[in-house]
């Protein structure tokens, strides 16, 4: 048995073994691991009997459960109407611009992953940008790149 599937087997010990466990466990894989890979979701559909397809499904359908490996700084910027109406794309394109990367990837020195979220629950102060599970709400695009940058001069 792998590393990831013992892993696997002792969340479904904890969780159950019941459909309902999917999210527990896949969440817990994503904290230690950092990401999904497909190695542990087929092994995740193993130990649950479901279908790999399904797992896959689940796991795309939340953002928040990465399925490729990210850097160790992740932001997402909301990408729902409210904080769309609000110039997330403004902000995107800041970010952009200082990592040198574009949003779905990950800067050369692993530090910055950009992404998109949908709506936070923050709505009402828009745009909100994510950094890891820290939340910045009312952000312009010059306090977005401060915030970033203080993030890369952090450690
Ligand atoms: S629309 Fe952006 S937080 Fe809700």
């Amino acid at each position: 048995m792998t590393k990831i599937e013992t892993f696997v087997k002792e969340q479904a010990n904890k969780y159950g073994k019941s459909r309902k466990s999917l999210m527990p466990i896949l969440q817990e894989i994503v904290q230690k691991e950092r990401f999904l890979s497909e190695e542990a979701m087929i092994a995740v559909a193993k130990e649950l009997d479901l279908s790999t397809a399904e797992v896959y499904g689940t796991a795309s359908f939340y953002t928040f459960l990465d399925t490729v490996p990210k850097g160790e700084n992740i932001i997402r910027v909301c990408k729902t109407i409210a904080c769309h109406m609000k110039g997330k794309d403004e902000i995107i394109e800041a970010i952009e611009n200082t990592l040198n990367i574009k949003l779905g990837e990950t800067t050369s020195d692993k530090k910055f992953s950009l992404l998109q979220a949908n709506c936070l629950g923050w709505c009402h102060k828009g745009p909100v940008m994510l950094i890891n599970d820290k939340v910045y709400p009312e952000i312009t695009a010059s306090k977005a790149i401060e915030i970033v940058e203080e993030y890369s001069n952090k450690n």
